[in-house]
């Protein structure tokens, strides 16, 4: 165990975190991951040091953890972390956020990224400082770019400005491959016309174990139980985590939409004053027994939608034919449909699994190498 607040203070005023000697120099990326205990976290710590051999030998990329830290610990150790966080840690202190983001942004630092692995608005005000001092972000935390639109802009401008990578694509449907795909039907000069989706992992499970005879409250604990919803399953029942996914989704499509340009029906409403979330859950299993019984008398499955064109996006319970392909979906699936002015009758269409710790982090690790090529040049990669 060290201290880590004065390590924090000499790495904020002292020479650069790694010597500048042009081979070390180039192919070493520090990453620094905030909400390292979580779930997201705690798997992408354990997926990197299983990769990290076979990426300096193969691919010449030295990624090191120097810094993890969630709300309660920070660990520290410039030379890379191991496997125990608490080995290295020590309980985070007022000012910390404050010292680690200042020494990240000092300049002349080497290559470096910041992963977040939170949900958290104080971690998503810290990427303009980063992107706009060449530091790199990976998110999986949604916040940043489902602010107003201006914003977002912002923070594309930062990261062009600081030449900093800023990856986001776990955002929307874990480690299916998303935004890069829309980005690249607009660079090459394809405009997108609309889109929809089943977009939320969590919320398609809750549906199809609806169906499957769960009342409502035993379904949501379920999903709860598995790492499905978000920390807080009334985000995802007020459909509020999922319109940031379609924020972020339109945007990138290249709709201008701000939150107030989405109309959203949420699944079940937020505990009253006193009321117990479990009561709050259990008030709704009748209703939604009575929509279930009635989708399935018309022989059509419920799904949550979620669409968004030009004008403005829409999230709603839709009951569709059971042979639609959102109605097939497995639970937990997501499934995103995007028509073009070159692709209007047969939509691009893009599925996969949308939740779950371990394929979120493999979708960061992804994110984290190619923001780690973008920061230090790659050397000639060797076939195994
Ligand atoms: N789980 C999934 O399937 C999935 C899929 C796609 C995207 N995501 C996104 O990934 C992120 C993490 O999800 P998760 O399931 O791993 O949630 P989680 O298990 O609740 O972990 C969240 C972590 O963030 C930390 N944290 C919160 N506020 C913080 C702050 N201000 N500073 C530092 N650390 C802070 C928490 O630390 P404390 O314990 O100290 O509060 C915890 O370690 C979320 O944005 C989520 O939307 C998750």
């Amino acid at each position: 165990m060290f201290d880590a607040t004065p390590a924090l203070r000499s790495a904020a005023q002292a020479a650069p975190a790694h010597p500048p000697a042009a081979a070390l120099a180039r192919s070493r990326v520090d990453l620094v991951i905030a909400g390292a205990r979580g779930q997201v976290g705690t798997a992408l710590r354990a997926q990197l040091a299983r990769r990290q051999a076979w990426l300096r030998e193969h691919e010449g990329l030295d990624l090191r953890v120097v810094a993890a830290f969630d709300r309660r610990l920070l660990a520290l150790d410039l030379d890379g972390l191991g496997d125990v966080l608490e080995d290295a840690g020590l309980a985070r202190e007022a000012g910390d956020g404050e010292r680690l983001l200042d020494a990240l942004c000092k300049p002349r630092r080497g290559p470096c990224v910041l992963v977040d692995c939170t949900a958290s608005e104080e971690i998503a005000d810290w990427y303009p400082r980063l992107l706009g001092a060449g530091v790199g972000v990976v998110a999986a935390n949604k916040r940043a770019n489902a602010r107003d639109f201006a914003h977002y802009r912002q923070l594309q401008a930062l990261a062009r400005f600081g030449a900093a990578p800023y990856r986001y694509e776990t955002t929307v449907g874990a480690a299916i491959p998303v935004l890069g795909p829309l980005r690249d039907l607009r660079l090459r000069g394809e405009r997108i016309e609309s889109l929809r989706g089943v977009l939320s992992g969590s919320l398609s499970h809750v549906l199809h174990r609806l169906h499957e005879g769960l009342a409502f409250s035993a379904a949501v604990a379920e999903a709860r139980a598995l790492g499905l919803t978000e920390p807080d399953p009334f985000e995802d029942l007020a459909a509020r985590d999922l319109s940031r996914k379609l924020l972020v989704l339109a945007r990138e499509a290249g709709f201008a939409l701000e939150a107030t340009a989405l109309r959203i029906e949420p699944l079940c409403d937020a505990p009253q004053d006193g009321e117990s979330p479990e009561a709050a859950l259990a008030a709704a299993d009748a209703d939604w027994h009575a929509r279930v019984a009635g989708a399935k008398s018309r022989g059509e499955r419920l799904v949550v939608l979620a669409e968004a064109d030009a004008a403005g996006g829409r999230i709603g319970v839709r009951s569709l034919p059971q042979d639609s392909p959102f109605a097939r979906l497995a639970p937990g699936e997501n499934r995103i449909e995007v028509r073009t002015e070159w692709q209007s009758r047969a939509p691009l269409a893009l599925g996969g699994p949308g939740a779950g710790a371990e394929i979120t982090a493999a979708g960061l690790v992804s994110d984290i190498l190619q923001a780690a090529r973008e920061l230090a040049p790659r050397r000639p990669s060797v076939r195994q």
